[in-house]
């Protein structure tokens, strides 16, 4: 407390009593109180800059225990006469307050949300970020070539699994038990679960050709089909051999096919394929299940058949191995030979990949290196 002196108001220490000077009356202390605290809180509104903190001077000023509150209570120490002068200027004053606290709780609730919107605003002049798109493989690429060149020739796509039986690899394909390609250095075997030694009987399949038995099994014909997909052979990996690649199978089985219609088909084909000036050449050669059968080459697709490097200076290009179905093979599936025959053919898709675009090793297919890959 405070020691009285002339001008100074309010309660103070006189010996240990606690006295009430009022010299100049409760009223001129009570007009310059309201004076004081208009004054003091409207330095300390400008002073807030975030909403915790009007809340905490709302409370000080305004709340139960507030200055202003306060100060209504001494009204009552007030005469009558002067009370509705000074209560009128009090209540005044709390009037000014909600209206300035509003004003800047408006302008603070203003300014967050502008910084709100500053800090969300989307930039847009900054470049985008491209999402990485993938690509087909190269040879997905010429699978679906090669399926579109044969839908346009009345064609339809078959597939059969990868895990075979021996019968549909060899045996319904006319090959005998003694052929070189089915020995274990050939062919890799699938040993039956909890079946001990190996049964042979299961395997991956060597060539896309077992598709032409199962599709023939339920189909009768005319049949024109395109079966593409892996197959396997026990090869160590070089730059022509890997243990899995692709291959594309052909079948077309109807009344009256003829070898021509064989010849013709690869020529659209290789048309269609390699370009319009392209030419078809058969060898002679063996399948066990195609009789007769030959070797398909095209004129050179880099040199159109002068001589470079890549067909070896022949002009040639092999592509594919084709030929009439044998008999035999109509026959294990129940055609009648007399009535029936059919042409098939089967190349390989890495192999027309490496030529087409001169890749020199088969394993760059299955690395799986994008600098690679996306190049085509
Ligand atoms: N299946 C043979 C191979 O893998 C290719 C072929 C298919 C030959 C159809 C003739 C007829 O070599």
């Amino acid at each position: 407390m405070k020691s009285p002196s002339s001008f100074d108001e309010g309660d103070f220490d006189f010996c240990g009593n606690n006295i009430r000077v009022s010299h100049l009356g409760v009223e001129m202390s009570l007009r310059s109180e309201i004076a004081k605290l208009r004054k003091e809180v409207r330095g300390e509104l400008k002073k807030v800059s975030s909403l915790e903190e009007l809340d905490t001077l709302w409370v000080r000023v305004l709340g139960r225990k507030g200055k202003l509150t306060s100060l209504t209570r001494e009204l009552g120490r007030l005469s009558s006469t002067e009370r509705p002068t000074v209560g009128k200027m009090v209540n005044e004053l709390r009037q000014a307050f909600e209206t300035s606290f509003a004003e800047k709780r408006r302008e603070l609730e203003r300014e967050l949300r502008e910084r709100k919107l500053e800090k969300e605003t989307l930039d847009i002049t900054l470049p985008g970020k491209l999402p990485q798109l993938g690509g087909k493989h190269l040879i997905t690429q010429i699978i679906e070539e090669v399926i579109r060149i044969f839908i346009g020739l009345g064609y339809q796509v078959a597939e059969g699994p990868e895990v075979e039986l021996d019968y549909y690899n060899f045996e319904a394909l006319n090959t005998p038990p003694d052929h070189p390609a089915r020995s274990l250095q050939d062919t890799f075997y699938i040993r039956r679960k909890g079946e001990r030694p190996m049964a042979e009987d299961v395997l991956l399949r060597t060539h896309t050709s077992p598709v032409q038995v199962r599709v023939m099994e339920k189909t009768k014909p005319p049949i024109y089909i395109i079966a593409p997909g892996r197959a396997y052979r026990h090869d160590v990996p070089d730059p022509t051999h890997s243990p899995m690649f692709h291959q594309i199978e052909g079948l077309a089985v109807d009344r009256n096919i003829t070898f021509g219609d064989l010849k013709g088909t690869l020529e659209v084909f290789a048309r269609e394929m390699f370009g319009g000036e392209r030419k078809v050449r058969l060898r002679p050669h063996f399948f066990p299940f195609t009789e007769p059968s030959a070797e398909v080459d095209v004129s050179c697709i880099i040199c159109d058949g002068k001589g470079c490097r890549v067909c070896k200076y022949s002009g040639w290009l092999e592509i594919l191995g084709a030929g009439m179905v044998d008999p035999n093979v109509l026959e294990n599936v129940g055609y009648d030979t007399e009535e029936i025959t059919g042409f098939a053919f089967g190349m390989g898709v890495e192999r027309i990949a490496m030529l087409k675009y001169g890749v020199s090793d088969i394993r760059l297919f299955f690395e799986n290196d994008v600098r690679f890959l996306k190049q085509f």
